[in-house]
């Protein structure tokens, strides 16, 4: 890839907008219908969103991870809480969400704070899973170094062994994030590069929305 090549890769955002008069007063509204025409497009990985976090070394940390639910105007996914994420969490649970939908040139971002979810909870959606993908989360230590892919393979074949088409129960450092948001910009892409941005912000558990410049 040339940088002539990506200096001149551009477009133009024509498929919307976004006015402060004609948007929900609650953001998870205007999520959710963000949603639906997301989800109706069947892309691979329609619930894959960017999760960051910054732990007690101050480096922002980002990765994707699957969207498996909104309770209570707050987003879950699943997790190890011995990964890199789940230690910056216990650290400093501000979290920053952030989904990008490029067909409808559309960006979402979201600042919350992260919880964990209740053991129950954990333990339901855990057997909720295909028992390989149980065992595959009691065998890897995630973000931990290991020494080859044999070592992770051996794991998996004993826990296989031993817990059979049973499957494990969820073990206690597995589970879901709970990010109750309280700030969510809604971009949407415009001609020119005049694009809308609305952000919404809570306090005092109301929410008041203003533009920002593009
Ligand atoms: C499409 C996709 C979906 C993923 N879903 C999850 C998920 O739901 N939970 C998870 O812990 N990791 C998921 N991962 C892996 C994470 O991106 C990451 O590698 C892992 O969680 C370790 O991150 P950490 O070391 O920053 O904690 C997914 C990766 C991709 C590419």
């Amino acid at each position: 890839m040339q940088n002539q090549e990506l200096r001149s890769s551009r477009r133009e955002y024509t498929k919307g907008e976004l006015l402060e008069n004609e948007v929900p007063a609650n953001p998870m509204d205007l999520f959710s219908d963000w949603w639906k025409e997301w989800e109706s497009l069947g892309r691979p990985d329609t619930t894959a969103m960017t999760v960051s976090t910054t732990g007690a070394d101050g480096i922002p940390d980002a990765r994707i991870v699957l969207l498996k639910g909104i309770e209570n105007g707050a987003f879950t996914f699943f997790t190890n809480y011995k990964s890199k994420k789940g230690s910056d969490i216990e650290a400093n649970p501000m979290v920053h969400i952030l989904f990008f939908w490029a067909e409808q040139e559309r960006q979402v971002r979201v600042v919350g704070h992260a919880t964990k979810l209740s053991f129950e909870k954990n333990q339901s959606y855990f057997k909720e899973r295909p028992v390989g993908s149980q065992i595959g989360a009691i065998s890897s230590p995630q973000s931990s170094v290991i020494v080859n892919r044999e070592v992770l393979e051996s794991e998996v074949e004993a826990n296989n062994a031993k817990y059979g088409e049973l499957g494990p129960d969820c073990p206690e450092h597995w589970g879901g994030y709970a990010v109750e948001p309280f700030q969510i910009e809604f971009w949407q892409g415009r001609a020119s590069r005049l694009h809308d941005r609305l952000r919404y912000k809570k306090s005092h558990s109301s929410w008041s929305v203003e533009r920002l410049a593009p």
